[in-house]
């Protein structure tokens, strides 16, 4: 087909959206991206809470929907098929957005596309810009942190990830240990430019492991001592060792990712690609010091580094409708016993991950 529309809807966290994404003439194009997040909700309670989250998926969801046709400027009937955020995720949420489609699905006829929230974020670089398989992936978030090898729409090879907390999560922590508001990422990213990053010591987990495996959570514990050594040594926490904190959690995350990213880098560029290319997405690439570390290592060694826009890289719908347009060009769909699953790793191959995060699975 010459030209394919596609709503996509994503609820397997704590933002609510909806998008149109229209491929023509080969190309795709966001037509509109709708995306409701849920903070305030979530914010007396340190995290976010999966019944209060499901709830309000639901309560907004159809407005989402509503709203990207009407930005896109279609009605339902312009759309060729649904694609919806099948998993990982919260279940409650992803019910939330399956149902809807679900019911969308029932009531026009139109194809059921259930995508891996994962593979959205994986093929966004595709989007927006362009980038050929094979590419190396760094998903990095307050919920997701993985190394991916990204071969083709359906084809991913996990190289390795957090054994534990993802990054964002950690900053998070760290800004609610310090004393800084949420989310903690841009608040420490801030703090930390008025600290010394070498004046106290914090560790790198997994460091001398081989392999691109992380862990954070032993970071923030480390630095939770040190918040409580710097606090009884000067009867409080200074502005001074706030900031040293802050700098010295933030240079131990630019250096595991660093590390990381070499080896992953070397594995990846084992494949031989015709265009080597890395890209990193998620909420925590919008660091500076994390992405400058990892651009100036792409630089090093000649592969080509892009960062998809902030919008499209935390979470959204229109990477689901993208990820879906594959499956519906190919005449394919998801019946209406599309299953809801809150774990779906993306590389079936690989070791499934223990735990599950603040935000969700980590799968
Ligand atoms: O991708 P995202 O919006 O949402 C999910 O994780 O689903 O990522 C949010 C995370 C939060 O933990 C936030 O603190 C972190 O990304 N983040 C940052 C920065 N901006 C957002 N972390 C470090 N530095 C930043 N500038
Ligand atoms: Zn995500």
């Amino acid at each position: 087909m010459a030209r394919l529309t596609i709503l996509g809807i994503e609820s397997s966290c704590d933002d609510s959206a909806a998008a149109v994404v229209r491929r023509e003439d080969g190309a795709a194009r966001v037509l509109s991206s709708v995306v409701r997040g849920q903070a305030e909700l979530h914010a007396a309670f340190g995290g976010v809470v999966p019944e209060i989250a499901a709830r309000a998926h639901a309560e907004v969801l159809d407005h989402c929907v509503e709203a990207a046709l009407e930005q896109a400027g279609i009605g339902i009937a312009d759309l060729d098929g649904i694609a919806v955020t099948a998993g990982p995720g919260l279940i409650g949420g992803v019910l939330s957005g399956v149902m809807l489609a679900k019911g969308l699905s029932a009531a026009t006829g139109l194809p059921l596309i259930g995508v891996n929230h994962l593979a959205g974020h994986a093929l966004t670089p595709r989007l927006t810009d362009g980038l050929a398989f094979p590419y190396l992936m760094l998903l990095v978030s307050g919920g997701h942190c993985q190394f991916l090898v990204v071969e083709g729409d359906d084809a991913f090879r996990r190289l390795g990830g957090t054994i534990d907390d993802a990054p964002g999560e950690a900053f998070d922590k760290t800004a609610r240990l310090l004393g800084l508001p949420q989310p903690g990422g841009p608040a420490v990213e801030a703090e930390a430019r008025a600290g010394d990053p070498a004046r106290i010591a914090l560790p790198r987990p997994l460091f001398d492991r081989p392999g691109c495996d992380m862990s954070f959570s032993g970071l923030k514990t480390a630095l939770l001592r040190a918040r409580d050594a710097e606090m009884a040594a000067a009867g409080g926490l200074t502005r001074a060792a706030r900031a040293d904190l802050a700098a010295g959690f933030q240079a131990a995350v630019v250096e595991i990712l660093r590390e990381k990213t070499r080896r992953a880098l070397d594995l990846y560029l084992e494949l031989a690609p015709a265009r080597p290319a890395f890209a990193v997405a998620g909420g925590v690439a919008a660091n500076g010091p994390i992405r400058a570390a990892l651009q100036e290592l792409c630089a090093e060694r000649g592969v080509a580094f892009s960062a998809p826009p902030l919008a499209l890289c935390t979470d959204n719908a229109a990477m689901i409708a993208f990820a879906g347009l594959g499956r519906l060009a190919a005449g394919e769909a998801d019946g209406l016993g599309l299953a809801a699953r809150p774990r779906w790793p993306l590389d079936a191959r690989a070791a499934p991950m223990i735990g599950s995060g603040r935000k969700g699975a980590k799968a």
